[in-house]
């Protein structure tokens, strides 16, 4: 399988905030913007692999800034490392200023989708070659929030979890 970049999967979703879209302080609900990351992130995916491809866990989401109504929000999703049959995506969300037009950065979020065939098993997907700083940095601290989405799933023990413990203990992983 040819390896692909993280500008192959690049997804940019821009829309509107509805009145039925916000809480009672008019703003952005936040199941909206889960569910709007998801399918940004869900196309991210699916550009990668070219196959089907399933949301496997919500990793991290930080609403750090209120989406007023009336905003024009930017979600864009990109794979940030791709393992066996999972990927991570990362998920940025931009606001647009109406007078200038400038962007400022108003959540963002890391999902893990998996690739599966048409039965619903999961199945190899190509890997995934960083470019960027940024790219850079987002690979190689994949496999620690990997590692940490399948202690908290029950997925892993935690002493199989090399990339953790060096983080926690200042020991490079064997
Ligand atoms: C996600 C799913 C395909 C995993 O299937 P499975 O039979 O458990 O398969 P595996 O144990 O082989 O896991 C497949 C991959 O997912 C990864 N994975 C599974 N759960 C994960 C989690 N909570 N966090 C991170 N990665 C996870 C595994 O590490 C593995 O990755 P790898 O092959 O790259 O190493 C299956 O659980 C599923 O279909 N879930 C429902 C998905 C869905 O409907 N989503 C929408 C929710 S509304």
């Amino acid at each position: 399988m040819q390896p692909k970049n993280p500008s192959d999967s690049r997804t940019v979703m821009t829309d509107l905030v509805l009145p039925s879209e916000t809480n009672p302080l008019n703003n952005l609900f936040g199941g909206e913007l889960l569910a709007r990351m998801d399918r940004a992130a869900s196309i991210a995916a699916r550009r990668h692999s070219r196959r089907i491809t399933v949301t496997a866990s919500v990793n991290h989401v930080a609403f750090n800034h209120p989406v007023p109504l009336g905003s024009v929000v930017t979600v864009e999703a990109a794979v940030s490392r791709a393992f066996n049959t999972s990927m991570e995506i990362y998920i940025d969300v931009w606001m647009e200023d109406r007078q200038n037009r400038k962007r400022s950065k108003a959540n963002e979020a890391i999902y893990t989708f998996v690739a599966v065939d048409d039965s619903g098993i999961p199945t190899k997907v190509p890997a995934l070659i960083p470019e960027t700083d940024l790219e850079k940095e987002r690979f190689e601290g994949a496999l620690r929030r990997k590692q940490l989405s399948l202690i908290l799933a029950k997925r892993m023990k935690p002493s199989d979890a090399t990339e953790l413990k060096a983080l926690f203990m200042g020991k490079s992983p064997n």
